[in-house]
């Protein structure tokens, strides 16, 4: 079986007076059931990661390399150095924002895996591609650039992100995401270990908030959730935490 998680990304929201926060979730989640992850700005890792409890930290982005002269970037191997233990890659702000290839969140994710990072790899259609009925042949072609053969259930987990649900309110219907999350599963299944593909989360993204987050968790292959503006504050994320724990 997959593991349940509910990550956070925070994008570029959070200075230090934020780390209560995650304190409040630690609090009102200790000994839950699901994994729970917030991956802060990469300011705030190191400082999230030594906060008390089972709240987990990631990244949102790495470079590919282990260093070098790459101005303003960061790499897994100093996400790893500060504390996190997964790390974003691929996300549809990156790839629009800095035109990334699928070969260059490939790379992101070998980097991620050879530090011992979870690779949280995104993938999700634009409405047009939807509205022209090219879903599927979309996520096709990101999972066969983006997640590198040899993925695993224990340093991988795909996130199902719409771009056109992301901080717009709007969400597929349950149906189309539950369509989405079995041609996923069914893809992975037939690129990698079988059992391996069986056992991958794969979260859905996209304007998850408390008040659908239930429905969501309750649909074949969502395994979790990877939330954005509903994570930033801890009362809204909890609830969609508590969520996921009542349909584990
Ligand atoms: P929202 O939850 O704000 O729609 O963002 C989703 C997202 O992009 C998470 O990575």
């Amino acid at each position: 079986m997959p593991r349940k998680l509910a990550a956070g990304n925070w994008k570029m929201n959070g200075v230090q007076a934020s780390l209560g926060e995650i304190r409040t979730l630690a609090e009102a989640h200790a000994g839950s059931d699901v994994d729970i992850l917030i991956c802060p700005p990469a300011t705030l890792v190191s400082l999230a990661a030594e906060l008390e409890g089972n709240i987990q930290v990631g990244g949102q982005d790495c470079h590919a390399n282990k260093n070098g002269a790459h101005t303003g970037d960061t790499s897994a191997a100093m996400l790893k150095d500060s504390g996190a233990g997964y790390v974003i890659v691929g996300h549809s702000e990156r790839r629009t924002d800095h035109k990334e290839t699928n070969q260059q969140v490939h790379d992101k994710a070998l980097a991620a895996w050879s530090e011992n990072l979870i690779a949280v790899v995104c993938i999700g259609e634009t409405l047009e591609e939807r509205e022209n009925g090219e879903t599927n042949q979309v996520l096709a072609n990101q999972l066969a650039g983006s997640v590198p053969i040899g993925a695993l259930a224990a340093n991988t987990v795909v996130a199902y992100e719409p771009v056109w649900a992301i901080g717009t309110g709007k969400i597929p219907t349950f149906e189309e995401i539950s369509q989405a999350h079995a041609f996923i599963r069914g893809f992975l299944a037939s690129q990698h270990e079988t059992s391996e593909a069986h056992g991958m989360s794969l979260l859905y993204g996209g304007s998850v908030k408390p008040s659908n987050a239930a429905e969501i968790f309750a649909l074949n292959n969502v395994d979790g959730a990877l939330v954005g503006g509903a994570s930033l504050k801890a009362v809204d994320f909890s609830a969609i935490i508590s969520a996921l724990e009542a349909s584990a």
